[in-house]
């Protein structure tokens, strides 16, 4: 199934033509297909068969509270960072009970009310913070779940800023610290050792780093088993890439099955496997829809000034990301090669550079796969309010964030009181 696809020369979101979209709700806005959502989550979940699994799908990638709510009522569990993430999936109707915490910085609140909500695991990423843990579940008064993040030093051969499996990365726990760590974990009465954990990148485009990472956490689990300290689950983390332009990454299928493979060779039949997608499971369900302000012809370049910027998606500008341009509704005039940018005042704001566009001014345009770290990374900067976001389910869309009004951007601030 395609999620978006040209019907009459328009182009659609399931049944529903983006123009129609832009008429209600006005650009630019992020559009999600409810089937590319759900039939992925269900492609990683079902690869798994009769295996002991759970997908905690990585809240950080959308937090949409609809997005969410559709993952939750398909049984799905979610990795979160932060407290704020715990809220939202429980506004979603997620079960704290299939929630793992992970992050280098969680604060004593946030473990404590983690631990009152009965989350299934902590993913503790140092000895300070194994340490407050253990405080503040001996004075709450719950023994905490833990598993160790272990950094098991594998190039993900991806983008620097988003490899976070390498020795010098700030993630996680050396592998030769990690016995250590476990140690203490196992000797506290306020811990419960109950699993291992690593996250080696994001946007992942073969499979040999997971193996690779899955084979040394193994040799992990044995070791701590010899140490008579046994493991219920290993959670791989997430990192499975898409395709943003020619990039060919493994299905998801091949992905779950690479895993299994890696676990069970190593004689993990027994443990229960974790895994923690986010960007395989909306990315490519999701666009960002703008519309073309003014064309600006240059001596050197043309540029396509269009109504979204860096602000609503910042992954060209932070990471020289590439998300395909497309026409709503295709022109047959000649094509020229525009930079497509957005009103923001920084060099960087740019959302897709040399492309061969048919454009005039007023053209809805598409960038596509937008649905991972689109939303969820946008901001006010330049005080524009953020963009709304539309689920579209069949021949039916639903608004499931409404825009920001420059009311309540602007609410939490005041100017200073006369002297
Ligand atoms: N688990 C942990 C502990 C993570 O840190 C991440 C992503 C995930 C799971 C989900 O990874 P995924 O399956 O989505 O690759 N903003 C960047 C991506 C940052 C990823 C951070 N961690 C981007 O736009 O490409």
């Amino acid at each position: 199934m395609e999620p978006f696809e040209y019907w009459n020369g328009q182009l659609h979101a399931e049944g529903v033509a983006l123009s129609e979209i832009a008429r209600c709700v006005g650009t630019p806005c992020y559009v999600y297909s409810r089937a590319a959502i759900e039939a992925a989550w269900r492609d990683v979940d079902a690869a798994f068969g009769a295996r002991d699994h759970l997908v905690c799908f990585a809240v950080k990638a959308n937090s949409n509270l609809a997005v969410l709510g559709m993952l939750a009522r398909l049984g799905s569990g979610f990795d979160i960072v932060s407290g704020g993430e715990l809220e939202r999936v429980l506004r979603a109707g997620g079960d704290p009970g299939r929630v793992v915490f992970s992050g280098v910085g969680k604060t004593a609140d946030e473990m404590r009310r983690a631990l009152q909500l009965g989350i299934h695991c902590f993913n503790v990423e140092s000895l300070p913070e194994l340490e407050q843990l253990d405080r503040v579940a001996g004075a709450v008064g719950i023994r905490a779940p833990v598993s160790v993040r272990v950094n098991p030093d594998v190039d993900a051969r991806t983008h620097p800023y988003i490899a976070t499996g390498l020795k010098e990365s700030k993630f996680g726990v050396a592998m030769s610290e990690a016995l250590e760590a476990y140690r203490v974990a196992a000797a506290s009465s306020h811990l419960r050792v109950v699993g291992v954990d690593c996250h080696i990148g994001s946007q992942l485009t073969e499979t040999a780093p997971f193996v690779d990472a899955a084979k040394r956490i193994m040799g992990l689990v044995g070791n701590l088993a010899s140490n008579g300290i046994e493991l219920r689950h290993i959670d791989l983390g997430g990192g499975l890439g898409i395709r943003y332009r020619d990039e060919a990454p493994p299905s998801r299928a091949e992905y779950v099955s690479a895993l299994m493979r890696a676990v069970d060779d190593a004689g993990g039949g027994r443990l229960r496997i974790l895994v923690e997608p986010g960007r395989a499971i909306v990315g490519n369900a999701g666009v960002l829809l703008s519309r073309v302000q003014y064309l600006k012809h240059g001596e050197s370049r043309n540029f396509a000034v269009v109504d979204a910027a860096m602000n609503d998606l910042i992954r060209p500008a932070l990471y020289s990301a590439w998300h395909e341009v497309v026409p709503v509704s295709p022109r047959t005039t000649e094509a020229r090669i525009y930079d497509v940018v957005g009103p923001v005042c920084e060099t960087g704001d740019f959302l897709a550079r040399e492309r061969a566009l048919r454009l005039e001014a007023g053209d809805l345009i598409a960038l596509r796969s937008a649905g991972a770290y689109g939303s969820s990374m946008s901001s006010g900067y330049n005080t524009r309010p953020r963009c709304p976001e539309v689920v579209v389910d069949g021949a039916r869309f639903h608004i499931t964030r409404r825009r920001e009004t420059l009311d309540e951007l602007l609410s939490l601030e005041t100017v200073l009181p006369d002297r």
